[in-house]
């Protein structure tokens, strides 16, 4: 039987989220929030802090670049050069605060994750691992290694988390676009981690 306790931050964190997003963006949401919670019972995460980061990861997606850069400004959180450039990395910090500041979410690790999630940071946790990777391999995502890479993040998830960020620069490369400094130091130390093991 769940917890009362765990049930009202899930409910308001769903209706968050609903209220910021097309049915397209929500259904995604939702989707994580169901990969993420099973990922999280396979690798000893509390399932519903896993749930209620995943339903917050993507509330702030749809807001306008100026609105990015005025909510970071007005409340003097730092931002970074390519945060400048593209403002839409700033949706998991974004919907990080507003989580904090508008639902009352305190837990650190939970806010880590979904600030986390777009780029991924070295040291992150393992809620934070689980919702990173659950975004990439939801079932609607549909990729050429995506198969291999959901049956990866069953058996071992920081493998899972490095395939990803391999594929997101390959992808970026190819495209000719810059990738974000913060997830070529995630990649370097998670196959930091890998060769000490
Ligand atoms: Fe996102
Ligand atoms: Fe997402």
């Amino acid at each position: 039987m769940e917890d009362r306790d765990e049930i009202c931050p899930l409910r308001s964190a769903d209706v968050f989220a609903r209220e910021r997003l097309s049915e397209k963006r929500y259904g995604h949401t939702l989707r994580v929030a169901d990969t993420a919670e099973v990922l999280a019972r396979t690798h000893g995460v509390h399932p519903p802090r896993a749930r209620l980061a995943a339903l917050l990861h993507d509330a702030a997606r749809e807001l306008s670049a100026e609105k990015f850069l005025d909510l970071v400004d007005s409340w003097d959180m730092p931002v970074g050069e390519p945060e400048r450039e593209s403002p839409k990395l700033l949706h998991g910090p974004v919907a990080a605060e507003l989580a904090r500041r508008e639902l009352g979410v305190e837990d650190g690790e939970v806010l880590d994750a979904v600030r986390e999630h777009t780029t991924g940071r070295p040291g992150m946790g393992p809620l934070s691992l689980v919702l990173y990777v659950a975004d990439k391999v939801e079932p609607a995502r549909d990729y050429p290694s995506v198969e291999r890479l959901r049956r990866l993040a069953r058996e071992d998830l920081r493998e899972a988390a490095a395939e990803c960020l391999r594929r997101s620069i390959a992808h970026n490369e190819e495209r000719g676009r810059p990738t974000h400094p913060a997830s070529i130091e995630t990649l370097g130390w998670l196959e930091e981690a890998e060769d000490g093991a």
